[in-house]
């Protein structure tokens, strides 16, 4: 019988922005064998309901448990908001999400003390952030301001005690990611839109809070200016899959072509071709699951 250690990582996202976790997943642990999933069929998840995305990471996650992996990562940022609690709850295997391992590089980073926080619709209202943040200094009284009063100035304050938090929505970032407009002036543009109430506060850390963003690092830090420090949930998870590898002794044993399995809910052409860009390799062994 296989070995736990020896059995894959199990790595799911709504569609193909988990390859930028699973990208730093091979770069930190490049002999660990990995299963993805991504539910192309559903995606976007981030303009879901809380009940809706938790119901489909559920699924996605009984379907890489049901492939025997031995730690599920929940790359997606919007699933890890509204979703992990019920994962953690649904399976007994080790469930290492993209907020709390975010918000620790957030809270260890930031010499302000305020923080910016961008990502999906989702994920901003759910707030899952802040609580993180909240939690990891001790779980201090909220107080919420609203800034701005257009679509693109919209933005939210958020005090805890010493510690401020400006979290803002920036759904375009995801469809620019894929459409490999990622550094053009239409992706400057957009970023200033979004960033230009954030520019203005005295944040020296910025939180990239969605799968798709770490593309767009260049632009953003171009926009909101030197001296604010991004955090890449991705390298933040992965130390986190790290360490709890080696707290259970579950670390896999180096292979010289260790697995990259590839499955899909729907279209694996597109996944191929707009995932390749994103993981920056060749993508071979895909396959389109059911999931009913
Ligand atoms: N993977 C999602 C996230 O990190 C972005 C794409 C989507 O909305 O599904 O929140």
């Amino acid at each position: 019988m296989q070995k736990i250690s020896d059995r894959p990582l199990g790595v799911f996202d709504s569609g193909v922005g988990g390859l930028t976790v699973m990208k730093e997943i091979m770069r930190q642990l490049p002999g660990e064998d990995i299963l993805y999933l991504g539910d192309t069929a559903r995606v976007p998840y981030g303009i879901r309901s809380a009940e809706t995305v938790t119901r489909y990471s559920l699924e996605m996650a009984a379907f890489l448990v049901g492939k025997g992996i031995k730690l599920l990562v929940v790359a997606c940022n919007t699933a890890s908001a509204f979703a992990l609690t019920a994962i953690k709850e649904r399976f007994d295997i080790p469930i290492i999400g993209v907020i709390e391992p975010g918000a620790k590089g957030a809270v260890k980073t930031t010499s302000s003390k305020k923080i910016g926080i961008i990502g999906t619709e989702g994920t901003i209202k759910s707030n899952s952030y802040v609580h993180a943040i909240n939690a990891l200094c001790g779980g201090r009284p909220t107080v919420i301001k609203e800034h701005g009063v257009i679509r693109f100035d919209r933005y939210f304050e958020v005090c805890l005690g010493d510690l401020t938090i400006f979290t803002k929505a920036c759904p375009l970032f995801v469809p620019l990611a894929e459409e490999g407009w990622a550094s053009n002036d239409v992706a400057v543009l957009t970023a200033e839109h979004y960033l230009g109430g954030l520019k203005k506060e005295p944040i020296d850390t910025l939180v990239l809070g969605c799968t798709h963003y770490p593309l767009l690092k260049g632009v953003i830090s171009k926009v909101m200016g030197d001296g604010i420090a991004l955090i890449d949930s991705a390298q933040e998870t992965v130390k986190e899959i790290n360490e709890t590898l080696i707290r259970l002794g579950m670390e896999g044993t180096p292979s010289a072509s260790p697995l990259r399995k590839f499955y899909v809910t729907d279209a694996p052409e597109r996944f191929l071709k707009v995932g390749e860009r994103f993981l920056n390799q060749e993508i071979e062994h895909i396959e389109k699951i059911n999931y009913d």
